[in-house]
């Protein structure tokens, strides 16, 4: 695999680690190939912190691991560009929805690049073949006669011709008597609502008051799937999926599940492909799961991007993800999808009759910022694009925070003071020192080459097995989904590597016992190169400047973490170069303070 490798440890044979039981475990459950998608974010807004450490952070950490195994795996990411937030904020912009939604999709595309979100293909629902597909999706699904028909009421403006989606009514909280409550939510006192329940309601359009109005729409019968997801969820994922999930879809399942309209009547969206339909789109929450499938599909149709996805010169097909039963789908969300990602999408699927089902749903739940919820309209939030500005070169130190503080099993609070604090106090002090100090040392003792490990004491063979024994510990937590657990674990390994050192004292030992200093630095420099392989998935530009620093081959896979020697003597190393740097005081005032200004 890699040229440099002609020794494999220092006993010269393959060493039985005590891990090899862990190994096993987790090699039985390798699966054939992994369809890995995330929540598509609304082309509304730019991203925030909060979007990156419920969903993309893990998401990359886990399929960059996964790739890193040698698995085969696609992982897709787009923007949903459909919905009523959409229109409003265009006419509130006087921009056609299409203009909005090519702006965000641009931005957001770009930060989540600039994160190095590694995706194979992140695509957008506005597109032509979306359209075609999600229009397709639905007409199959009424073709086999999966939904029932119903008329309703509906509010709607007489004066521009339209029927109101809930969130274009206004009028008094029933609650709070807040004056300009939503149909949907009081966002003053936190009541959601239904339109009905407003006092006075208006048209946001017209501002005259609407007249309720009959109209027909397509619902899923989502009570028809109860057997099902009791069966396949809660029989089936009780023990493998996270309980905050599980507890959801039961009370979801114990409350009754009722048919849910998968159209409405709106202006913008995928249209209702049928005669009958005119003037209604596809609800959002229809069409935009069926977008991870219509990404797949563009990114298999373009034989470019395809090209990397072979098997024995076989190239592979979109369905292969998305219809085998030997291929493991897991969704990447946030709390508020669990219903959407759960229920819907998985009776949506069950309907159609030939996909299969997730294997799991990893949702994490919400990242608070200085102990107030993170919002969007009252713009308190960290914009990625803005972080940039001031950190550039520091998105592997955002990655590094939000993963060690992720809201994994309860809401968490982002503080700029705990960033700061991880920065200086993890990041610089234990892992950036620890791989500073054998560079320097090296450099200094050995004009920068890899010297050779003579006699290995007591004191290096146990740290070398205890080095062995972390990738399969971080294995475990990342296939388990605790990504949290996995960064520790990895950091651990640099207090290992420090610890060595202290114990060690190579810079003592140098006066007296040059061989002695020199198999000291080589052992160091195996765990320096572990460091750079294994922190690839949570920090991959750092895993990237230690590499061209060690002058280590692009190629390294998780496997070749079980072997003592990564970096042969002799190998040139670069100049050391910091791999992070402390963050002071000003600079997280200064963030603080903008937080606070901006603050509307
Ligand atoms: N846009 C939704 C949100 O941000 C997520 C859509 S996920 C998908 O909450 F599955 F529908 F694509
Ligand atoms: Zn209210």
């Amino acid at each position: 695999m890699n040229s440099q490798q002609d020794k494999v440890n220092f006993c010269g044979s393959e060493c039985i680690s005590q891990a090899v039981e862990t190994r096993t475990k987790i090699a039985n459950k390798v699966n054939k190939r992994y369809t890995v998608t995330t929540a598509l974010p609304y082309a509304n807004g730019p991203v925030h912190i909060g979007h990156l450490a419920g969903v993309y952070v893990p998401a990359d950490i886990y399929v960059r691991y996964l790739r890193m195994q040698g698995r085969n795996v696609v992982f897709i990411g787009g923007s949903d560009e459909h919905g009523v937030p959409v229109t409003i904020k265009a006419r509130k912009e006087g921009i056609t929805p299409q203009q909005l939604v090519d702006r965000y999709h641009n931005i957001i595309k770009k930060s989540f690049e600039n994160f190095g979100i590694s995706f194979d293909i992140y695509s957008r629902t506005s597109n032509e073949h979306h359209h075609k597909n999600a229009s397709e999706f639905f007409k199959t699904l009424y073709d086999k006669g999966c939904f029932v028909e119903k008329t309703s009421l509906q509010f709607y403006d007489e004066d521009n011709k339209q029927f109101l989606a809930d969130r274009y009514i206004v009028g008094e909280c029933p609650h709070c008597h807040a004056e300009d409550a939503y149909g949907d939510q009081c966002e003053k006192c936190g009541s959601s609502l239904s339109p009905e329940e407003l006092i006075n309601p208006r048209s946001s359009i017209s501002g005259n008051a609407p007249i309720m109005k009959e109209t027909k729409h397509w619902y899923l019968p989502l009570n028809d799937y109860e057997s099902f997801l009791r069966e396949w969820i809660l029989d089936g994922h009780k023990n493998d999926w996270k309980t905050n999930v599980y507890g959801q879809c039961k009370s979801w399942i114990d409350q009754g599940l009722l048919p849910r309209a998968v159209t409405r009547d709106l202006d913008w969206g995928v249209k209702v492909p049928l005669p009958q339909a005119d003037g209604k789109v596809l609800y959002v929450w229809f069409d935009a799961p069926i977008g991870y499938i219509s990404a797949t599909q563009e990114l298999f149709e373009n034989p470019e991007t395809a090209a990397k996805f072979q098997t024995d010169g076989e190239q592979a097909t979109w369905e292969e993800y998305w219809k085998s039963e030997d291929t493991k789908l897991v969704h990447f969300i946030g709390k508020d999808n669990i219903v959407f990602h759960c229920i819907v999408f998985p009776a949506m699927l069950k309907a159609e009759g030939s996909y299969i089902m997730p294997d799991n749903v990893p949702a994490n739940e919400f990242l608070n910022l200085e102990g107030d919820k993170i919002s969007t309209s009252r713009n308190w939030a960290v914009w990625l694009h803005e972080y940039l500005e001031d950190f550039s070169n520091k998105e592997d130190v955002l990655r590094y925070v939000l993963t060690a503080n992720a809201p994994e099993t309860k809401d968490n609070d982002f503080t700029w003071k705990d960033f700061q604090a991880r920065n200086n106090n993890e990041l610089v002090a234990i892992f950036g020192n620890f791989v500073n100090r054998i560079m320097v040392l090296t450099h200094k003792y050995f004009e920068g080459k890899v010297p050779t490990a003579h006699n290995l004491q007591e004191i290096d063979k146990n740290v070398l097995q205890e080095m062995l024994q972390y990738p399969d510990k971080i294995s475990a937590s990342i296939e388990q989904y605790r990504f949290r657990e996995a960064l520790s674990e990895l950091m651990n390994l640099a207090r290992l590597g420090n610890k060595y050192l202290t114990d060690t004292e190579p810079w003592k030992l140098y006066k007296t016992d040059i061989d002695r200093t020199a198999t000291v630095l080589n052992v160091s420099l195996q765990i320096v190169a572990h460091l750079a392989v294994l922190c690839e998935p949570f920090l991959p530009f750092t895993a990237k400047k230690m590499r061209l620093m060690l002058g280590l081959s692009e190629h390294f896979m998780w496997s070749d973490t079980s072997r003592e020697i990564l970096i042969n003597e002799g190998t040139a190393l670069k100049e050391p170069a910091f791999l992070f740097e402390k963050i002071e005081d000003d600079a997280i005032q200064k963030q603080i303070d903008k937080l606070k200004n901006d603050r509307e």
